[in-house]
């Protein structure tokens, strides 16, 4: 496994390679868990190398504490990144993306970040555009990994794709979970052992709600969610929302020809965590 931390290095590393060598690309931001794993073990099924980066992106970050609070496990990253046989990491320092410049670009990405997390988070999706664009250009993958754990960040970077003609093919794959439910996530390791326990409260509560969605009303499944929460002293409901796939919009009146998902965020103390389900 090779490692690079400058841009003109992984470059070169990767036009030295053979003619047609397909690149699957898996963007990180380190603290891996075997959610990241999991996609990096898809990318090296489908294509002849694998490129992760490991950047802990600090302009999609809206909270400068959340950006310090980031775990940071690089030693412990290259571990696992062995262990799934990673071809090249990435890991450049932010003075080597941004320069002195640490700004996003501005992006149009046709309304999808007005929704959710866009909602919550201000510049994010600008953030992750940015980097994404950016790690693209240096990579040129051929196919690139992207978890539905952020579904919103998986259909932004689809039309960023679509709209900016970039030749990659977006691959969106499955949510990893723990045995309880949760969503692997690198902020589970800063919750509290009390936060930890409430936390498969929100998965629990997500399938619940996809079994209501069969029989009652968007708005319905949406309170009831609402009361649930009410009842978890360890957990606040930040949003639920139920949406439409490709346009993030609100349901208002199912439509049997639409597909729908209902996202989440919850604080579980200090932490932030979100999770979906396709229903
Ligand atoms: P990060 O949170 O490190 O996630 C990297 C990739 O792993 C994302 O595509 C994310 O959706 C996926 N992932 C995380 N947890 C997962 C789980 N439990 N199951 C399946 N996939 C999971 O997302 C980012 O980094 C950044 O925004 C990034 C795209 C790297 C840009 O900075």
């Amino acid at each position: 496994m090779l490692v690079f931390a400058k841009i003109k290095s992984v470059q070169e590393k990767i036009k030295s390679l053979k003619k047609g060598t397909t690149i699957g690309f898996v963007p990180t931001m380190g603290a891996l868990h075997k959610g990241h794993l999991s996609l990096i073990e898809r990318a090296k099924k489908e294509n002849d190398i694998v490129v992760v980066s490991v950047f802990v992106n600090p302009t999609q970050f809206d909270k400068q504490e959340d950006l310090i609070n980031y775990p940071k496990t690089i030693d412990k990253d290259l571990s696992l990144l062995k262990g799934v046989f990673c071809d090249i990491v990435f890991a450049p320092s932010a003075n080597e993306i941004y320069a002195n410049n640490i700004t996003s670009q501005a992006f149009n990405f046709d309304g999808l970040e007005h929704q959710m997390e866009g909602k919550f988070r201000e510049g994010h999706f600008n953030g992750v555009g940015t980097i994404v664009k950016r790690l693209f250009e240096i990579v040129k993958p051929k196919k690139a990994y992207f978890g539905e754990k952020d579904f919103q960040q998986l259909q932004i970077i689809r039309n960023m794709v679509k709209n900016h003609k970039m030749p990659v093919k977006i691959v969106g794959c499955d949510i990893y979970r723990e045995e309880d439910g949760l969503a692997m996530s690198s902020r589970n390791a800063r919750l509290t052992e009390s936060h930890r326990d409430a936390a498969p409260f929100i998965y629990k509560t997500l399938k619940e709600a996809k079994m209501k969605f069969g029989t009652k009303r968007a708005l319905e499944v949406i309170d009831w969610v609402e009361n649930e929460f009410k009842k978890q002293p360890l957990l606040e409901l930040e949003y639920f929302d139920i949406a439409d796939e490709e346009t993030l919009q609100t349901i208002k009146n199912k439509n049997p020809n639409q597909k729908c998902r209902a996202f989440i965020a919850v604080f579980a103390g200090e932490i932030r965590l979100i999770d979906n389900i396709s229903l």
